[in-house]
């Protein structure tokens, strides 16, 4: 462990590297080349979840981290708006892309994939409705996805610099289909040990309703987080050095 470490500690300091020669590449001329593309896609996806990137000050996707996110109110039974703060995502890196196109022509990605287990973890802040009940409190919470298919959709634009092109992701449309939806409200109520095992209780065994109404507001924050990561490995790699 530690060879690999100081080759690429050294190899990040001695020059103005911009990916980890670990992201596999691929010629738009071969005949292989949606397969060869799913390979690096997975392979790249993988290695975004394994610290040794910071030495390319690409930030793990292990835990993806959201500093703020509002989840809105929904218009059915979850009639509170979520504050939260310190989002920590784990999960994303063993994600197991089934199918990824880019079109260069279109200047698109989409992807299919599917996640065995994404864990969120956030500071939560809210006073309002769930399920006709009222809820309030603030403390740490916990979302898990399993068994999730998520399809994304993402249309970049390019840019030159200095000779070279560059993928600026200008938007992402997500859908993301979870098997199971488990939630976990700390302290609600002040700590409140019965109201709040109540209120989790009931939150869980009407997982599908509660989570339906606020998908929207956990995708796109599922967004955001693709939008940031491919941008930043996008910024630091050209199409000319990604693709022969
Ligand atoms: C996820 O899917 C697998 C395989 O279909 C199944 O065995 C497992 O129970 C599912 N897990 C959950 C939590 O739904």
């Amino acid at each position: 462990m530690l060879l690999p470490t100081l080759i690429f500690t050294l190899f990040a300091f001695s020059s103005c590297l911009k990916l980890p020669p670990s992201f596999q590449k691929c010629n738009r001329k071969q005949p292989d080349l949606k397969e060869c593309l799913l390979n690096a896609a997975q392979n790249g996806l993988f290695q975004l979840g394994r610290p040794i990137l910071r030495d390319f000050n690409i930030p793990s996707l292990n835990p993806a981290k959201v500093v703020e996110a509002t989840i809105s109110s929904g218009t059915g039974p979850v009639q509170v708006e979520q504050k939260l703060r310190n989002c920590e995502i784990r999960g994303l890196p063993l994600g197991r892309l089934d199918t990824f196109d880019w079109d260069f022509d279109a200047k698109s990605m989409h992807f299919g994939s599917f996640f065995s287990e994404v864990n969120g973890r956030c500071e939560y802040d809210l006073d309002g409705k769930i399920l006709l009940l009222p809820i309030r409190g603030t403390g740490s919470a916990v979302v898990l996805m399993t068994n999730t298919t998520l399809n994304a959709d993402l249309r970049y634009e390019e840019v030159k610099k200095a000779h070279k092109t560059y993928a600026n992701f200008v938007s992402s449309e997500v859908t993301a289909d979870p098997g199971h939806v488990y939630f976990h409200f700390d302290n609600l109520f002040d700590g409140d040990k019965q109201l709040g095992d109540n209120i989790n209780r009931l939150v869980n065994e009407n997982w599908r309703e509660v989570f339906d109404d606020v998908r929207d507001g956990y995708i796109e924050m599922l967004s955001r987080i693709f939008l940031q990561y491919l941008n930043n490995l996008f910024s630091k790699a050209s199409l000319e050095e990604l693709l022969d």
